[in-house]
């Protein structure tokens, strides 16, 4: 009989959970769980504004929130959980919200490292590093080397990302090296894209996640999420606990995944 979640987290001396959480967890089977799981973190803006409050506000609640998503998936042994933080198409906000969220990276990276190493949690990016402040960039890098032995869960923060840019960079690489010799035409297929793309080494997400209400990919790990279970929630992100992500694994258990299949 396979173990549920609830049974093999006690067994572990995790504890801590209320009793709607105890009860989530107790129709979880353990061998099931998604391996990768993506996140797309919105409302942050509508939450704040909620509140009459800045939508910066918002961010700041936004960045508490993955915080214990991220400790909770690596209590639950979620592999990897790549999340949506900037995307190519967020330099088209103000100018004073894309320096706020470029200090909060900033501080979040330099603030929660620790925690993560502590935790055997392994830093990752995605995304196209070149146009990033180099501040952020030296708090990326010295996170990915403080954590790169780690072999806990793997946090890969999308940033300065976008799914139509990393299959056209794929493509421009792959065209490189054709001219260079390196492989010849035939040998282009969806193996070799995949090896060229920022996740080479992820792989698909099993389960995507997006809040707030709003039903489209924006862009995000487009080629992966080919054959990914979606799930979405009127949440706003802020909002988003332990109890909404055992939601998305109930609903993600109840689905049987055919890959084009009967
Ligand atoms: C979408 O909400 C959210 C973002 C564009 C940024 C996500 C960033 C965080 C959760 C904070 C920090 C992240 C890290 C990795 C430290 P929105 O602003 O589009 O909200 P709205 O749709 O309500 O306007």
């Amino acid at each position: 009989m396979a173990q549920v979640l609830h049974d093999s987290l006690r067994k572990k001396g995790v504890g801590g959970f209320d009793k709607s959480e105890e009860n989530l967890m107790k129709q979880l089977y353990i061998d099931n769980l998604p391996k990768h799981i993506a996140l797309i973190m919105d409302g942050n803006g509508r939450w704040a504004q909620k509140r009459k409050m800045p939508r910066n506000v918002g961010h700041k609640y936004g960045a508490e929130a993955l915080k214990k998503i991220v400790m909770f998936c690596n209590e639950i042994n979620i592999q990897i959980l790549s999340v949506y933080a900037f995307s190519t198409e967020n330099w088209r906000r103000p100018k004073t919200e894309v320096d706020m969220l470029m200090k909060l990276l900033i501080e979040y990276l330099q603030r929660e490292i620790d925690l993560l190493n502590r935790n055997n949690i392994r830093l990752e990016v995605s995304g196209d590093m070149e146009y990033l402040p180099v501040e952020v960039r030296s708090a990326v890098q010295k996170g990915k080397e403080v954590s790169k032995f780690n072999t806990g869960l793997i946090l890969n923060v999308a940033l300065n990302y976008g799914g139509r840019d990393e299959i056209a960079r794929a493509a421009r690489q792959i065209a490189e090296k054709v001219k260079n010799g390196e492989y010849n035409i035939q040998e282009i297929d969806k193996t070799l894209m995949e090896k060229h793309l920022y996740t080479s080494s992820l792989g698909d997400p099993e389960l995507l996640i997006r809040t707030s209400g709003e039903r489209r990919l924006s862009n995000f790990l487009l080629w992966q999420l080919a054959y990914t279970e979606l799930f979405f929630t009127d949440i706003l992100w802020p909002d988003f606990d332990r109890i909404h992500l055992l939601e998305a694994l109930c609903s993600y258990q109840k689905r049987e995944r055919r890959f084009g299949g009967i």
